[in-house]
């Protein structure tokens, strides 16, 4: 992957493993996701990061599991962080400048590096959805579209956060 190397390069008490030689399942991007960030450096380290308005391209054949998405205020968009590295078990994200687990962090660098956001919906044109509340980098393939139920995506009595949300690497 270009800049995988360099930009998620392990640093000091950071743990990769030998990641298995086979996957368990395959997926389809069911389309491309446009932003205005090109580097990690640009982007936002989580959707709440920014007000810019991102597209959403959904691909044929799929354009079809669109009908009635209008209807709805947010969407849970899951996306694949293509130009993350897959290995890293322990992580010292810069905003910590301790080791933490993976699984205890948003960061992209994860075996799956599947990322998700509840997104605000502008508008929707034909395969083109406009959005609010991404934080990926231009191109990022997009893995599924979900609608956003604050009844039950919300919790409602989520304790105080432990740790920031800003939690990239
Ligand atoms: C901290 S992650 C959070 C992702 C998602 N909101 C989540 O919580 O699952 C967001 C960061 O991932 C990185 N990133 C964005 N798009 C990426 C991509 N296509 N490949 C690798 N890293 C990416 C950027 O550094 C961005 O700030």
């Amino acid at each position: 992957m270009p800049g995988k190397d360099d930009e998620y390069a392990p640093r000091p008490g950071e743990i990769a493993v030998a990641l298995p030689a086979s996957f368990n399942a395959g997926i389809y991007f069911i389309g491309t996701i446009r932003t205005p960030w090109r580097t990690r450096a640009d982007c936002p380290k989580n959707g709440r990061g920014s007000e810019a308005v991102c597209t959403i391209e959904v691909h044929e054949p799929y354009g079809a599991a669109l009908a009635g998405i209008e209807a709805f205020s947010h969407l849970v968009v899951v996306y694949f962080m293509d130009r993350a590295r897959r290995d890293l078990v322990l992580q010292v994200p810069r905003h910590l400048g301790e080791p933490r687990g993976t699984f205890a962090l948003r960061s992209p660098v994860r075996p799956n590096p599947i990322a998700l956001s509840v997104v605000r919906l502008l508008k929707v044109e034909n395969n083109r959805l406009s959005v609010v509340g991404l934080d990926c980098l231009d191109e990022t393939p997009l893995v599924d579209l979900k609608p956003y139920y604050a009844s039950v995506d919300s919790t409602g009595d989520e304790p105080p956060e432990t740790g920031s949300p800003i939690a990239s690497r």
